[in-house]
């Protein structure tokens, strides 16, 4: 299962990232998470690393070589990934947790993303996972990745709600997007303060046909772990992402069931 985590900027996409590879990791699946995100560089720092891994567009050349190959037909030689063929220095793990990062805008003028978002394209269309793998993507925020075809390879769309206007319109804007490339999305809450605005935002997302899989309350520990650059395994927010994954795998074996029965 490939999925997605997208939603407006801050909304907690990096957070909800860690909390269910976390969680995914503590049950047993092997976990893959994929920084696609070219700005922020802590996700490392929230899931336990001491650094970052280098990232794959090195593995390829860099970038301004990848620009070069991306008029050839792929940039990576084969046609299929597994997270066991890619060099260490390019993975960061621990006990079936395995961190990759595309790549990092690093200067200035240096030019557009454009490199990254094809890497991080082929790279996710060509990952194959072992049985029962779970690649959890770190998107940039926004909507620019679904430009790019970034989501063309992801399994399920998740989609990242804060309570604000704001974070309603992107999601709207990611239903759309994300229809337009026939991908599911589903969306958290995510720092819900209460109940009665997790009502509210559940009206606002019913109303607007966007479904939701579960609530992330706002946690003090989230907002300590993130502001001293701690792990994030334990808490409510923590326990609140073991339901919202609960519903993934059950929907996926609703899916593959299907498929078997087709
Ligand atoms: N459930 C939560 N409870 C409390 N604070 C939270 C929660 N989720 C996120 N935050 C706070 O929001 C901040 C932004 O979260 P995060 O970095 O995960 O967002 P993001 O969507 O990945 O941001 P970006 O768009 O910059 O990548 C965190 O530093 C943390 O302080
Ligand atoms: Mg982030």
């Amino acid at each position: 299962m490939k999925i997605s985590i997208c939603g407006k900027g801050g909304s907690g996409k990096s957070t909800i990232v860690t909390l269910l590879a976390n969680t995914a990791q503590e049950r047993g699946f092997p976990v893959l998470v994929v920084d696609s995100d070219e700005s922020n560089s802590g996700l490392f720092r929230m899931l336990g690393f001491e650094s970052p891994p280098v990232p794959l567009m090195e593995l390829v050349g860099g970038k301004a070589a990848l620009k070069k190959k991306m008029r050839e037909p792929s940039v990576f030689e084969r046609p299929e990934i597994t997270i066991e063929e890619i060099p260490s220095r390019y993975i960061q793990s621990r006990d079936g947790l395995v961190l990759v990062s595309i790549g990092k805008i690093l200067q200035s003028l240096e030019g557009c993303a454009c490199p990254m978002g094809v890497l991080d394209r082929e790279f996710l269309k060509k990952l194959r996972l072992s049985k029962n793998g779970i690649a959890f993507v770190d998107m940039e925020a926004g909507i620019e990745h679904f430009g790019r075809g970034i989501d063309e390879a992801i399994d399920k769309v998740i989609l990242v709600v804060e309570p604000s206007f704001e974070s309603v319109t992107v999601a709207e804007k990611i239903r759309d997007l994300a229809a337009g490339m026939n991908k599911e999305v589903t969306a958290v809450l995510n720092k819900m303060p209460s109940e009665e605005v997790a009502q509210k935002l559940q009206g606002e997302l019913k109303s607007r046909s966007i479904e939701i899989i579960g609530t992330i309350p706002n946690d003090p520990l989230v907002f300590d772990a993130c502001l001293e650059g701690r792990v994030l395994d334990q808490g409510k927010a923590f326990h609140a992402a073991g339901e919202v994954l609960d519903g993934l795998l059950s929907e996926n074996m609703k899916i593959a069931k299907t498929i078997s029965r087709a």
